[in-house]
């Protein structure tokens, strides 16, 4: 009964920001459509869900068993779910990814929490949406290694998703509908309510007194970690080079290999940092392996490079003040990540 109720709910504070009129013609789907919950912290009206894919409970189910289901792959050995744990925050605790084979990716398997509000994808941000993002993996030839034709072939075999592809779509199965259902199920996964976004509402108890200390650091001119990590979701999307990587004999180029300029030599997205405790290693090749090694990173002035972008600096940090710093960071696990499971 609860649950109708809210539902209830959420019907109506839906019609209330759409007209009148647009409201009954979309009396039928919204009926369906998911209760979205948005935890404590994170704005409401940040949500990028795109205008042919609203969210409804029934691609969210279908999109779950998708992004769980090893068939995707070329050899059947390995799923979303593999580099995107979410017993690890979803991400997969390696360096870098592991695919099929165990072939050996570039990159970091970044979390992926609350990409409902992300305006790109991957770490060069260069899949434009969701939908866009989930035919990388599945050809990926160090990921799934799939071909998209065969994907499709293999969930088109299934009598179960025949049926559930019916009731979410409506349509046929084709990669479109298959990358709509993964994005809907991805959008769901937010996280939010940690103790920071708890003290910031008023709990004054909600964090140690170390933890507000780095709190206050971490927002201070001084640090100026919010000149990137800012906002809700502790990021500002935007590219940066911190200086990751960029020690190595042939550093990763990031973003320069998106938009050609070589001011954005080596930069990437500005990640969240919700869930970091649960993330590690970190940075865009997993070169730190703990918090602590990333507040000494930037105590260090991260890594010198010409493309370094100019916020990041030397900190020359106290001892203590780094612990401070760590607890903070360590405040940012959510507490709904887990709603989906
Ligand atoms: C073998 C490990 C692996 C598998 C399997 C995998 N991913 Fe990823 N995922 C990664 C890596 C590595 C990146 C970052 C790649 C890059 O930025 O170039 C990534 C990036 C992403 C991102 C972007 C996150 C962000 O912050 O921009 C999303 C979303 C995502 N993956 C979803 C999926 C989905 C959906 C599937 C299944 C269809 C999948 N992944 C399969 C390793 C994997
Ligand atoms: C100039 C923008 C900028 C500033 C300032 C900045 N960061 Fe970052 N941060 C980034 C970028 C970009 C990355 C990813 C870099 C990469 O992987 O190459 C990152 C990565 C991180 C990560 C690892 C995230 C992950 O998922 O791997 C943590 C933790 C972090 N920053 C904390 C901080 C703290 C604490 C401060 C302040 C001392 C700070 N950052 C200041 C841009 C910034």
């Amino acid at each position: 009964m609860v649950g109708r109720f809210r539902a209830v709910g959420y019907f109506l504070a839906l019609c209330l920001s759409l007209t009148a009129q647009s409201c009954q013609k979309s009396a039928a789907p919204v009926a369906e459509s998911y209760p979205l919950e948005i935890p404590l912290g994170l704005d409401a009206n940040a949500q990028n869900i795109p205008i042919d894919n609203p969210l409804t409970a029934a691609k969210v189910e279908l999109g779950r068993q998708l992004f769980f289901d090893k068939r995707l792959s070329a050899d059947g050995t390995v799923a979303c779910v593999t580099c995107h744990n979410p017993f690890l925050g979803f991400t997969d605790g390696q360096s870098v990814a592991i695919g099929i084979e165990q072939r050996e990716g570039m990159r970091n398997s970044p979390t992926v929490i609350n990409r409902l509000f992300g305006r790109s994808q991957f770490w060069d941000g260069r899949a434009g949406s969701l939908e866009e993002q989930v035919l990388g993996p599945l050809e990926n030839t160090v990921e799934m290694a799939n071909t998209l034709e065969e994907v499709v072939a293999t969930v088109a075999a299934d009598p179960h998703y025949q049926r559930s592809f019916r009731k979410a779509f409506d349509a046929e199965i084709t990669i479109t509908t298959v990358a709509k259902a993964i994005a809907s199920f991805e959008r769901t996964l937010v996280s939010g309510n940690s103790l920071y976004d708890q003290f910031k509402g008023g709990n004054a108890t909600a964090l140690s007194e170390s933890a507000q200390r780095g709190l206050a650091l971490f927002e201070s001119n001084r640090l100026n970690c919010t000149a990137c990590h800012s906002g809700h979701n502790l990021t500002n999307e935007a590219f940066r080079n911190n200086g990751a990587g960029m020690d190595s004999a042939d550093p990763d180029s990031g973003r320069f290999k998106v938009t050609g300029r070589q001011a954005d030599f080596g930069a990437f997205k500005v990640p969240t940092l919700r869930d970091i405790p649960r993330t590690a290693p970190y940075m865009h090749d997993g070169s730190l392996s703990t918090l602590p090694e990333v507040v000494d990173f930037y105590d260090r002035g991260g890594i010198a490079n010409e493309y370094q972008s100019g916020e990041i600096r030397k900190l020359n940090l106290t001892v203590q003040e780094k612990r401070d710093l760590v607890a903070f960071l360590q405040s940012l696990n959510g507490r709904n990540t887990w709603r989906s499971f």
